[in-house]
């Protein structure tokens, strides 16, 4: 009995971190920055992911954006080094190019 308990436990914490969402990852770490639609901050420069600019870029410079920081290698801006999994990174991107359309 205890041994399925667990088994079951087991099974359901990586679902649950699974189900973490590119939309759930966005609202607690980027739209604090970028906006809760993505429109940006009037305060922050360039913030906006919405601009026809960032629309152009393709995904794998969308992806160097949030895990490296960009072209800058900004380090503030570097998600792979603050703990963001590539696969939490994959979802955020998905997420902006559905805040864009
Ligand atoms: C502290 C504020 C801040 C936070 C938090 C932040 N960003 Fe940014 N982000 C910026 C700024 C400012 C830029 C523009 C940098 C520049 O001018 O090169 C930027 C650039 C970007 C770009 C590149 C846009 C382009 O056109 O090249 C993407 C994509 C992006 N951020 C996504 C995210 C995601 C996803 C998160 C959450 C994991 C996030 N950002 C968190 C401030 C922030």
């Amino acid at each position: 009995m205890r041994f399925v308990f667990w088994t079951i436990l087991a099974g359901l914490l990586p679902a649950m971190a699974m189900g973490q969402t590119g939309a759930s990852l966005y609202r607690t770490k980027c739209a604090s920055c970028h906006g809760a639609k993505g429109e940006g901050r009037a305060a922050i420069k360039n913030s906006s992911l919405l601009t026809a600019e960032t629309k152009q870029r393709s995904d794998a410079e969308l992806t160097e954006a949030i895990a490296k920081g960009g072209k800058k290698q900004s380090s503030a801006h570097a998600y792979e080094r603050k703990g963001v999994s590539a696969e939490q990174v994959k979802l955020l991107v998905q997420y902006v190019r559905e805040l864009q359309r």
